[in-house]
């Protein structure tokens, strides 16, 4: 194990078995796991390998150089990238086999010009905006998209294999833009078909309508936060209801536990003073580390069998607890800011409470400076 205090144990038992049950939830599709941003910070390959074991066949990448780490680690799998400027290595994509989503003119132009270079026909995914209002060619511009890539289709160029778009509201399933993005999504799909496009993934769901809205899983689901355990719409089912489980624990040992007395400010701008004489234990994780500012007095921690709350402002690398005057505990002993929460535990959950935020933002903002320690390898 590293020298380092503190750690983030990724279990990749958990991360099979959260695919595996959202594939058991999408029986009539085949399961793309996204793992752009580093596995949601918990590691991209690894749990890339993971998603796979749970029975994945596909992986979604934002960025090109997501796509093709994943490919040089010799991952077979389909990879779909979709998120580039103009100059991004289409090229390199295209020659690793990698899908390429297309939203808008310039971008099938460079793709075209990406598999010529490399004398490949590229595999390319028309992206629709059916009311997101982010990425995807707008419906009024897409039949002539559409069109653009079916010549380049008809002389070899790419291929079109798929048709996708994303949601604006799927942790809302009864939200009227659900149904409004579905049917323009569809309508879209219907006009390609016409065209004689010969589809062979229509894809539109992620974690929360893979859960909750069956008629839109079409031939692949893409999950991003459920595949590491996480709720995408806690509000409505937290996730052991889900069946799903928080892969990823985030602990420390304390490096410092010292006696102090009443009226001690604690931290920066003194946000905390003690009340009594009391002890105060040091936790070496902070905003570099990608611990919230935002939950200084509010961030919960494991110590022992006692739920605490941050003392004071959360540091760069560092933050206090206030252990009370009769603590036991001293330097090396371990704290545990967020885990799966069956062992007493805060999950990342209520850290995002905590920092009025989402648990996909606390896990993927663990810094890069925290090991990866992983757990629950065959
Ligand atoms: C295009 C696209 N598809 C799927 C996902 C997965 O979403 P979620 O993590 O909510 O399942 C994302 C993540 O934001 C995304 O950008």
């Amino acid at each position: 194990m590293s020298s380092y205090p503190a750690r983030a144990v990724v279990d990749l038992a958990a991360i099979r078995a959260n695919v595996e049950t959202l594939a058991a939830r999408a029986p009539s599709a085949q399961v793309m796991a996204v793992v752009k941003a580093d596995g949601y910070g918990h590691g991209l390959v690894p749990s890339a390998r993971a998603a796979l074991a749970g029975g994945a066949s596909w992986l979604g990448a934002a960025h090109v150089s997501e796509a093709l780490a994943l490919r040089a680690a010799g991952l077979d799998a389909r990879i779909l990238t979709w998120l580039y400027a103009p100059g991004a290595p289409l090229a390199e994509a295209v020659a690793a086999d990698v899908d390429v989503s297309v939203s808008a003119p310039w971008a099938l132009d460079e793709v075209v010009a990406g598999a010529r270079q490399v004398g490949r026909t590229a595999r390319v995914h028309l992206k629709v905006d059916t009311g997101l209002g982010r990425s995807g060619s707008m419906p009024s511009e897409f039949p002539a998209l559409l069109d653009a890539a079916l010549r380049a289709e008809a002389s070899g160029e790419v291929r079109v294999v798929g048709i996708w778009s994303h949601f604006a509201w799927a942790d809302a399933p009864q939200h009227p833009t659900v149904r409004a993005q579905a049917e323009v999504f569809a309508a879209m799909v219907g006009l390609a078909e016409s065209r004689g496009a010969r589809l062979e993934v229509r894809h539109l769901a992620n974690s929360a309508a893979t859960l909750t809205n069956p008629a839109v899983h079409y031939d692949l689901v893409r999950p991003g936060i459920a595949v590491y355990g996480l709720s995408p719409m806690p509000d409505l089912a937290d996730a052991a209801e889900l069946g799903l489980v928080p892969a990823m624990t985030l602990e420390a040992e304390l490096a410092l536990v010292k006696r102090v007395p009443a009226g001690q400010g604690v931290a920066y701008g003194h946000l905390y003073t003690t009340a009594a004489e009391t002890m105060l234990g040091l936790v070496p994780l902070g905003y570099a580390d990608g611990i919230p500012r935002h939950a200084s007095e509010r961030g919960p921690v494991l110590v022992g069998d006692r739920r605490l709350t941050v003392a004071g402002r959360i540091c760069m690398d560092q933050f206090v607890l206030d252990l009370g005057p009769e603590a036991r505990e001293s330097a090396g002993d371990r704290v545990v800011l967020f885990g799966p929460g069956t062992a007493g535990e805060p999950t990342a959950e209520d850290w995002a409470r905590a920092s009025g935020t989402i648990g996909y933002e606390i896990v993927t903002r663990i810094g890069a400076r925290v090991p990866r320690v992983y757990v629950g390898t065959e």
